[in-house]
């Protein structure tokens, strides 16, 4: 991938680059390093979360320098941000937004690996990284959500560290520890602005890893198959990857910027806006729309211990999908049967979500437990059942098949050009 004979052009450069080779190093993984030709819009997604991640970060800087973490003084010093500090709006609401388009974007990202089998060997590594950065990230949202201290922080705060207690013998204990007391209060708020701040940090150093660990076996593709070790399947990432990422990203960012100046707080919750009353509960406590499937799964068990360790489970099960999927084929393109049952899993989220968000009552309840149930099937049953029994299309010999239709088999081309589309 890197290229030996690589000098920078400048003599400071060769200087520099002779007793820290920082130059060499971005030259092979952000330069010459060779990806696929065929990779399609959905690949542009990791580079819009590293957006999206460096600008949480810079914006959370920023609000951090005038907020305070104080429970007297939080939900005022964040009005404060709002109406005194220059562009304080405008960096609070791309921080708040920041979070959603996050999270669309990682949703994404994760659908289209599933889709193209990215977590197959020999990518386990990458797709395991992904879950634990995952997981952070909807720890650090929970915690930021706490911070302003209205209503729904608090609230939500409570409910969510609640459930710790439903472990047997140690779980009052543990929650008191979480909280710093004996109530989500001053101290608890403390504890999660101090990890708020932390944690994007361990995620940026993770997606260091788990860029350097896809940069071992290369990107996987729509075609899902090994490349040619003699190059003709590739091109370098600099310039054609770093155009097409950057285009998708000013479109990516065109929609950000929809929600931060037309409609800010669309996505949250109004009681949000009224400061935390420990005397007074919301009628109707519900979390950020992106954690909405895993409340609707907690809450989709009468009993809170269950709804716990079934929450956890569902994301769990993910780290060790590489293994309940048996298919030897990656991508869903050559997979007629997986495809389909692909997009009832994508329909079963998006249930889940709209669950999460409706009281815990009537139809709500069942609906929330069939869709949970069909969750855990698709992982646990249908997937290793499908890699014996489906029957997959034929595969191509190389990238450039599909690409070139003059290259092997025209027919066959034509044919696996159609189904890419
Ligand atoms: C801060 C969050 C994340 C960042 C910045 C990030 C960044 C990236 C980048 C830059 C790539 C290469 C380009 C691409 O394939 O789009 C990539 C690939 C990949 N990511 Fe992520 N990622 C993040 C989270 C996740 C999560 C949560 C998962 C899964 C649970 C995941 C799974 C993967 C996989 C499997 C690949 C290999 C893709 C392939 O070659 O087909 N990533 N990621």
């Amino acid at each position: 991938m890197s290229d030996t004979n690589y000098k920078p052009t400048s003599a400071f450069g060769r200087w520099f680059d002779e007793r820290l080779p920082l130059l060499t190093l971005f030259n092979g993984h952000l330069m010459q390093y060779p990806t696929p030709k065929n990779l399609n819009y959905w690949w542009t997604f990791g580079g819009i979360l590293t957006f999206c991640l460096v600008t949480q970060i810079i914006t959370g800087i920023v609000l951090a320098m005038h907020y305070t973490a104080h429970a007297d003084l939080a939900f005022s010093s964040v009005e404060h941000i709002m109406r005194d500090v220059n562009y304080g709006w405008l960096i609070r609401y791309i921080h708040a937004n920041g979070a959603s388009m996050f999270f669309l974007a990682v949703y994404i990202h994760i659908f289209r690996a599933l889709f193209y089998g990215s977590y197959k060997s020999p990518r386990e590594v990458i797709w395991i990284l992904g879950i634990i950065i995952y997981l952070l990230m909807m720890a650090a949202a929970f915690m930021g959500y706490v911070l302003p201290w209205g209503q729904m922080s608090f609230w939500g705060a409570t409910v969510i560290t609640n459930l710790f207690s439903a472990i047997p013998l140690i779980g009052e204990s543990i929650t008191q520890w979480l909280w710093g007391g004996y109530s989500v209060d001053n101290p608890t708020l403390n504890r999660f602005f101090s990890l708020h701040y932390l944690i994007p940090f361990l995620i940026l150093g993770l997606v260091i890893l788990h860029i350097w660990a896809l940069h071992v076996p290369g990107n996987n593709n729509p075609v899902g198959i090994d490349l040619k070790k003699d190059g003709s399947d590739t091109v370098p990432f600099h310039p054609y990857i770093v155009i097409k990422d950057l285009f998708a990203l000013v479109i990516f960012m065109i929609v950000f910027a929809g929600f931060v100046f037309y409609a800010p707080n669309v996505l949250g919750h109004s009681d949000n806006y009224i400061q935390a009353d420990p005397l007074v509960t919301p009628s109707h406590i519900v979390p950020e729309w992106y954690l909405l499937p895993f409340y609707a799964i907690l809450r989709s068990v009468p009993d809170k211990l269950g709804g716990v360790i079934l929450m956890f489970s569902a994301i769990l099960i993910l780290a060790a999908l590489p293994w309940l999927d048996t298919s030897k084929v990656r991508s869903a393109v050559f997979r007629p049967i997986y495809k389909q049952f692909f997009w009832i899993l994508v329909i079963d989220v998006l249930v889940l979500g709209y669950i999460g968000a409706m009281p815990a009552e009537g139809m709500y309840v069942t609906i929330g437990r069939v869709a949970t149930v069909y969750y855990f099937v698709h992982f646990l049953i249908i997937l290793p059942i499908l890699g014996f029994t489906e029957k997959t299309k034929p595969i191509p010999t190389s990238i450039a098949d599909p690409i070139f239709t003059g290259s092997g088999n025209p027919a066959f081309a034509k044919k696996i050009d159609k189904d890419l589309q």
